[in-house]
């Protein structure tokens, strides 16, 4: 009887710790809130950029639709890239918005949404750079933003990494010829690169595939539902496409 006894009172210890572990928050709890707290490094464009001192961008207006269809105010949080997954697992933060690319292993620590388009990284050299392919990385310089997939897939590759908190910085190395290339997420490639009055140039070689979506504590299963329910509704009637166009992006569709 004794021993039955604390068998339960373990079992039920076991039970509360995990309810207290679960950093994730529901649907009503946002609701309650009447605030959708969003994690993002706003250095990401066309997805997420400062224009002054707003953050704006394609993801800045999905988030706005989900905090409207919520019914609850969008409340946004600068950090470095590095900073918005470790933030939202620990519960700081409700979303990662961050052009956030799904993969297994982040699935382990964190709940995605389904995702909403289909990225690739890219390589950006100068100009008159002779790297014309991926092949010719080998052995070369590259430099990435610190906690991305470029920084995981150049690590794997073997190239030399010189990683960067603020994707700018990525840039200016590429720029000051510190690295011999850049690799980024193609789309922010295109729009970085064409900031840089051509002194830099984009190569025309797909080599990941990265699909985006907005990241949660994990346990957030009613709100990461109710969120996939809009994504469904605006990917089929060609909301989320239009976006894109409004930032003359062509839409890659995450479903093939
Ligand atoms: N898609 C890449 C990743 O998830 C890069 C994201 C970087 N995002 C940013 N806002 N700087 O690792």
């Amino acid at each position: 009887m004794k021993r039955w006894m604390s068998l339960l009172l373990v079992l039920m210890l076991c039970l509360c710790l995990a309810a207290c572990g679960s950093k994730g928050k529901s649907l009503e709890d946002v609701q309650k809130a009447g605030k959708l707290v969003v994690a993002t490094s706003p250095d990401f464009p066309p997805f997420e950029y400062l224009d002054g001192d707003q953050v704006v961008g394609i993801e800045v207006e999905i988030m706005q639709m989900v905090a409207d269809e919520l019914g609850v105010t969008l409340e946004i949080k600068q950090m470095d890239f590095d900073s918005v997954l470790p933030g939202v697992q620990a519960g700081k933060y409700d979303v990662g918005m961050s052009g956030i690319t799904i993969n297994a292993k982040r699935q382990k620590n964190a709940d995605f949404t389904q995702p909403y388009f289909l990225a690739s990284q890219a390589i950006v050299v100068k100009s008159d750079s002779d790297i014309t392919c991926k092949a010719d990385l080998e052995g070369k310089k590259v430099s990435v933003q610190t906690g991305t997939t470029a920084e995981e897939y150049c690590m794997e590759n073997g190239y030399q990494v010189s990683a960067f908190q603020a994707n700018n910085d990525a840039c200016s190395a590429l720029l000051s010829g510190k690295v011999d290339a850049w690799v980024v997420d193609n789309e922010v490639a295109l729009d970085l690169s064409a900031q840089t009055d051509g002194a830099t140039k984009v190569l025309d070689e797909a080599m990941t595939s990265e699909p985006y979506g907005f990241a949660f504590a994990k346990g957030s299963d009613s709100l990461v539902a109710e969120i996939d329910k809009m994504l469904d509704k605006w990917l089929a009637d060609g909301t989320i496409e239009a976006l894109f166009e409004k930032y003359e992006v062509p839409f890659v569709s995450p479903k093939g």
